[in-house]
């Protein structure tokens, strides 16, 4: 019995832990699954998400049945509030205090030369405000989004439907081509130039973005959060992240070395050229416009800006495949309006609601961004009554709000009409936030919206999207990662008379 005294002390310092843990834990926060000491309820959570073999955005859904569409649980000690509601997303992100993004953990080896800036994405605070209205009022002097802007998105579009028609009806990966299109819209923007899709570098670049993206999605997670990153539960292989920044830095740094020896201060070309001469006038030494964020910001905006628009293009042609009625309803409405001797144009869009409907349809049956991007309450707060101590990180699920079938009836069917009310574009509904909402609502919306339009209505002007014999069953199951994108497919491009 030697031993009962050393037991009954453990048990003693055990059970006064617990008690001190527990009543350290911040209390009246939103409910949520069962919290265990040092492991939150990872247990339980990660155990119950892999059983049910749904993807992150759709479990979390499944969660608002038991705890609400506002709840919260730890992941080791980081604790998360998920916004499953529109309302709460508007009331959550118009509050100054949840408007800071949490601080990404990035492993020294695997901060590129673009890797120590926050850039406008990632950035908080005043660093956030400098860096947005920065780039906000560079776009607008550049006119991008506006309507001035559309002859530079149509250059793309036109590229891209001239590949497409040399395939001659072949089955084709749309992948490849609509970033080729996408991302030099972005590269005009922001380096002053397009490139032809046979260049090299081009290509180069490309390939880096594709594998950055995929390798972002399963390095977020453990990128925020401690506990994921010590139990590597999600983590890809950092050297080939490691490698990649290693690339891209090398491709930023090129370009803006050709953009210092070029600079004229009386013809500023593009975004670099701005940022370089804000960088001059800036007197202040510990201004947030350094080269360090014009790195961060470049490479966020090649990020942010082109791979969206991309995977909505791709979930585009895979439904237009998909329902072949609808296609034609498309095709029809666009021949009315626009005929078959000119090209769609922006200022066509009110006069297509069916398209825009469509559009709409595809944004939120697909939420591309299901979790949006993580904010972080920067002090303790609170949300409808409830306490959000800070520090506390709060994602919305953008994908559990558009598919909510206590708001969308039947959210599973693909059904653009529900967007419309008659032959007429119903206001957009308070429920639809495929570009989030409030201070960090989506910087590039009116870009992203002119090109989904653009390129969708010459999709469907020019060709009509068949899948190729003999191919798989289209899936309309997501890829999970950062982005929801769809699995790999093919389609048939038929020239239209
Ligand atoms: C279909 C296309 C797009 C979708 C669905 C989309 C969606 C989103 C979402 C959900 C957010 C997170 C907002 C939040 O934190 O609450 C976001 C942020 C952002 N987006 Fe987009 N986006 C798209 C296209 C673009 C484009 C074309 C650009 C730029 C050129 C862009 C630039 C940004 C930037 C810079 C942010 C961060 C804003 C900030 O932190 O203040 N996005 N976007």
């Amino acid at each position: 019995m030697a031993w009962l005294p050393g037991f009954v002390a453990a048990c003693v310092s055990i059970s006064i832990s617990l008690i001190v843990w527990w009543i350290r834990l911040p209390k009246n926060l939103p409910s949520g699954p069962w919290t265990w000491p040092l492991l939150g309820s990872l247990p339980n959570v990660g155990i119950s998400l892999y059983r049910s073999g749904l993807q992150p955005h759709q479990f979390m859904a499944q969660l608002t049945k038991h705890y609400g569409k506002v709840y919260s649980f730890y992941l080791g000690n980081q604790l998360l509030v998920i916004l499953n509601s529109a309302e709460s997303v508007r009331e959550a992100f118009k509050n100054q205090c949840l408007a800071d993004r949490p601080k990404v953990h990035i492993p020294d080896r695997l901060k590129g030369e673009h890797g120590t800036g926050e850039g406008v994405v990632m950035a908080s605070g005043e660093s956030w405000s400098q860096q947005r209205r920065f780039t906000l009022s560079t776009f607008r002097s550049f006119g991008v989004g506006k309507r001035s802007f559309q002859d530079q998105i149509s250059v793309e579009v036109q590229a891209l439907c001239e590949e497409i028609s040399t395939l001659e009806g072949e089955s084709f990966d749309p992948r490849k081509l609509l970033t080729n299109a996408v991302t030099n819209i972005i590269c005009t923007v922001i380096i002053g130039k397009r490139f032809e899709y046979s260049d090299k570098s081009f290509h180069d670049l490309l390939q880096l973005y594709d594998r950055q993206q995929k390798a972002a999605g399963s390095g977020l997670a453990d990128s925020l959060i401690p506990i994921l990153r010590f139990l590597k539960i999600s983590s890809k292989s950092d050297e080939e992240r490691y490698q990649n920044n290693q690339q891209l830095g090398k491709f930023y740094n090129d370009i803006l070395s050709d953009h210092r020896k070029a600079f004229d201060p009386t013809d500023l070309k593009d975004y670099i050229d701005v940022y370089l001469d804000e960088i001059n006038k800036t007197e202040d030494s510990s201004s947030s416009i350094n080269p360090n964020n014009l790195m961060a910001t470049i490479h966020q905006l090649f990020s942010a800006g082109a791979g969206t628009t991309i995977t909505t293009l791709r979930w585009s042609l895979l439904y237009m495949m998909a329902y072949p009625e609808i296609q034609r309803r498309i095709q029809r409405e666009i021949d009315d309006v626009v005929g078959r001797n000119r090209l769609p144009d922006y200022s066509d869009k009110e006069h297509l609601p069916y398209t825009e409907a469509t559009l709409m349809e595809i944004a939120r049956i697909a939420s591309i961004a299901p979790f949006g991007i993580p904010h972080v309450a920067a002090q303790n707060t609170t949300l409808f009554g409830y306490n959000i101590p800070e520090k506390t990180i709060i994602m919305s699920n953008i994908w559990a709000i558009h598919n909510d079938p206590d708001t969308w009836k039947d959210p599973d069917m693909f059904r653009p009409e529900r967007f419309l009310d008659g032959d007429r574009l119903v206001k957009q509904p308070d429920a639809y936030l495929p570009f989030s909402a409030g201070r960090r609502v989506c910087l590039g919306e009116n870009l992203a919206r002119m090109e989904l339009f653009l390129f969708f209505s010459h999709f469907l002007h020019r060709f009509t999207y068949k899948k190729p014999q003999d191919s798989p069953e289209l899936s309309f199951d997501g890829v999970a990662g950062a982005a929801n994108s769809p699995r790999f497919y093919e389609t048939e491009a038929i020239l239209r008379e």
